[in-house]
């Protein structure tokens, strides 16, 4: 899975990547009023996913409220009433179904896409079964959505709390770059992660038992005042070095180059069109936030004027 997601792949999906974000701009540069999330931050990176994996585009819809009600249900979120867990069942039934059949499709006709990729390597190497196939799928669809859509989001809120600091940022789109790791830093999307102690171990004074649940909360770490000075500042000239928001180790984030590139000319093609970031725009804003601890990004971002 690497290689289609690495940087030189990820450059040459950039064209695409800026296609998909002028498209959904479009109508938004001419509003009054934007739901930012439901118009920009969520469907952006959704499509950006399904069009690599190769989801025909007709399907997007559906692959996005499949994948919504899949997540819902999971992590820290509130929906675990029972019909939001059968939905989330219906869900993944649904998902399941489509990424098992669909590499079968492509075992005869390489499309060029992710399920092509996969559908080869499973041809290559019989040990990687449907199930290992299907649930990389679903896996992939739900890391690379939700995480760039928070990422989006607040990277906004953060831009319209610092009229000063979006100023430098429109001045001079080549800080866009340095812009990106700065929000991942200040608020990452991925506030913590989880392991659990293969081994009785002790992890800073503390004794982990064999079993026990640890809880990595990275948007602590990231504040850390000890690495970052002035932790709580957005400084886009700070020098953060190697940082925690996409994990680290063997799992570090598959998909860290795609996410920042999406986050740059998001960020940039909202910069240059959305109204209400305009030079001297001082636009309502009304946030509500998802009630979740470990992706606690924006689920609703209206901008009025
Ligand atoms: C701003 C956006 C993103 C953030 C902040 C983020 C963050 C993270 C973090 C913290 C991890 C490590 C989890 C752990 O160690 O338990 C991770 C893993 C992962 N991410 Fe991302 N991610 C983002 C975007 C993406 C995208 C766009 C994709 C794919 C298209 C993706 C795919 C994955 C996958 C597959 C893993 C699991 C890697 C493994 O376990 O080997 N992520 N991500």
């Amino acid at each position: 899975m690497a290689p289609p997601l690495a940087a030189p792949a990820v450059r040459a999906l950039r064209p695409r990547v800026r296609e998909t974000a002028e498209e959904l701009v479009r109508p938004l540069a001419w509003r009054p009023e934007v739901e930012l999330v439901e118009g920009f931050a969520a469907p952006f990176p959704l499509l950006v996913v399904a069009g690599l994996l190769g989801v025909e585009a007709g399907r997007w819809p559906w692959f996005r409220a499949e994948a919504l009600a899949l997540q819902q249900a999971g992590g820290t979120r509130g929906d675990r009433s029972p019909a939001g867990l059968a939905r989330a069942d219906r869900a993944a039934a649904e998902l399941d179904a489509y990424f098992r059949a669909e590499p079968a499709a492509r075992r005869t006709e390489d499309r060029g896409d992710l399920l092509s990729a996969f559908a080869a390597a499973a041809v290559q190497d019989p040990s990687l079964g449907t199930t290992a196939l299907t649930s990389t799928c679903v896996h992939l669809l739900t890391a690379g959505h939700e995480t760039t859509t928070g990422l989006i989001g607040k990277a906004v809120l953060a831009l319209l709390a610092r009229p000063e600091v979006t100023e430098e940022l429109r001045a001079d789109p080549g800080l866009l770059p340095k812009a990106v790791d700065e929000f991942l830093r200040h608020d990452p999307p991925v506030q913590m992660i989880t392991r659990w102690a293969h081994r009785d171990t002790a992890l800073a004074g503390r004794s982990v038992r064999r079993g026990d649940r640890v809880q990595l909360v990275l948007g602590s770490a990231l504040r850390d005042p000890e690495r970052f000075p002035d932790p709580e500042t957005l400084d886009f000239h700070r020098d953060s070095g190697r940082h925690v928001a996409f994990g680290l180790g063997i799992h570090y984030c598959v998909g860290a180059a795609l996410a920042r590139a999406e986050a740059e000319i998001g960020l940039g093609t909202l910069l240059d069109r959305l109204p209400a970031l305009r030079s001297g725009a001082r636009p309502r804003v009304e946030v509500e936030y998802a009630p979740d601890w470990v992706f606690h990004d924006p689920s609703r971002l209206a901008l009025t004027g």
